[in-house]
C-alpha cells in the first residue's frame, strides 16, 4: 500500500493523526490527512475547556466538525479526553466533594451520549499518575479519592457501551514506577470487572525520554491483561535517520503485538506541531514526507 493508513489496513491496524478544527480550511492540511489517515483524535476540541466552558452549557461545535469530517470519510474517532487535570474550565477546579462528582458524571454523560456510537476509543481519564507511580494530585484525586477512575470508567461505559474504553499516560512507554502503577490499576480492573478496554501510550520522545528499550515488552504485558493497546499520540523529536530509525521502532513494536490496534501521531505537519520549534512529526512544514515518513510506511 502506498500509504500510511492503508498499510495500517492491510495489518489490521489503524493509522490516526491528531487533527485541529481550525486547519480544516487549508487544502494541504486536508490533502494530507485524507490521503494518508484512517483515524483522527480532536487535539484541544474534546477536552472539558473546549465542550463545557461553563457548567451545564455544551459547545459541540469545533469538535462536531472534526467528527464529520472524519466519518465521512471512513475515518474511526478516538475521543480525547473526558476526566484530565489539564485543560479543565476554572468552574471545575472550585466544585467540592458531591458537586465534582455529580459535573463529573454530567460531563461523561451528556460529551458520550453527544457521539454515542461514533467514537472508536475514548481516553476516560489522562495522565492520573505521578512519574513515582502515586496519583497525581488533581481535583478529582482531592475531592474524590482513589476511586474517580473507577467511577469515570464505570459512567463511561453505561455513557457509550460500543466505544472502546482506554486509559492514557506518557512516560509509560517503558517499564517504570508510573508504568506499574497503570499497570496494578488496569490489572485490578481486571480482576474486579470494573470496564477498561485499551491503554493509551502517548509515546511523545525525545532525547530526554527516548524510544525505551523495552517498548515493545511494556506494551506486551498490557496487552497480557486482556486489554488492547493503542499508541496514542506518537512524536519523536529529531530529524533524518535518527528520527526515521525511532520511528520505525515504535511501528515494529507495535507490530509485534497482535492486541495492538494503532497508532496515532500527533498532528499533520511539524509547523502545527504542539512543541515549539521541533520537527517531531513524518511531514514537514512544506507537507513533504520526512524520510520518519519513509520508514514508517516501509516498516508496516
Ligand atoms: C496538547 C495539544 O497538542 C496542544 O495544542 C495544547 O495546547 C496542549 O495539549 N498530552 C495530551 C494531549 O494528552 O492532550 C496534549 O495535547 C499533549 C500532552
Amino acid at each position: 500500500a502506498s500509504t500510511l493508513g492503508a498499510a495500517a489496513a492491510e495489518r489490521g491496524r489503524y493509522f490516526g493523526t491528531a487533527v485541529a478544527a481550525n486547519r480544516l480550511g487549508e487544502s494541504d492540511y486536508v490533502n494530507t490527512l485524507n490521503r494518508e489517515f484512517n483515524s483522527v483524535t480532536p487535539e484541544n476540541e474534546m477536552k472539558w475547556d473546549a465542550l463545557e466552558p461553563n457548567q451545564g452549557s455544551f459547545n459541540y461545535g469545533n469538535a462536531d466538525r472534526i467528527v464529520s469530517h472524519a466519518r465521512g470519510r471512513g475515518m474511526s474517532v478516538r475521543g480525547h479526553t473526558l476526566v484530565w487535570h489539564s485543560q479543565l474550565p476554572g468552574w471545575v477546579n472550585n466544585l467540592s466533594g458531591s458537586n465534582l462528582r455529580s459535573a463529573t458524571n454530567n460531563h461523561i454523560n451528556q460529551v458520550m451520549g453527544h457521539w454515542r456510537g461514533q467514537i472508536h476509543s475514548w481516553d476516560v481519564v489522562n495522565e492520573a499518575f505521578e512519574e513515582n507511580g502515586t496519583r497525581r494530585n488533581s481535583v478529582f484525586q482531592r475531592q474524590l479519592g482513589n476511586g474517580y477512575i473507577e467511577e469515570a470508567f464505570r459512567a463511561a461505559r453505561a455513557a457509550d457501551p460500543n466505544a472502546k474504553l482506554c486509559y492514557n499516560d506518557y512516560n509509560t512507554d517503558g517499564q517504570n514506577a508510573k508504568s506499574n502503577a497503570v499497570y496494578a490499576l488496569v490489572q485490578d480492573f481486571r480482576n474486579r470487572g470494573v470496564p477498561i478496554d485499551c491503554v493509551g501510550f502517548q509515546s511523545h520522545f525525545n532525547s530526554q525520554s527516548p524510544v525505551p528499550s523495552d517498548y515493545q515488552q511494556n506494551l506486551q504485558r498490557f496487552a497480557n491483561l486482556g486489554v488492547d493497546v493503542q499508541i496514542t499520540e506518537l512524536d519523536i523529536e529529531g530529524s533524518g535517520t535518527a528520527q526515521a530509525n525511532n520511528y520505525r521502532r515504535v511501528v515494529e513494536a507495535c507490530l509485534a503485538v497482535s492486541r495492538c490496534t494503532g497508532i496515532t501521531v500527533w498532528g499533520v505537519t511539524d509547523k502545527y506541531s504542539w512543541r515549539p520549534n521541533g520537527t517531531p512529526l513524518l511531514f514537514d512544514g512544506n507537507y513533504n514526507k520526512k524520510p520518519a515518513y519513509d520508514a514508517v510506511l516501509a516498516a508496516l
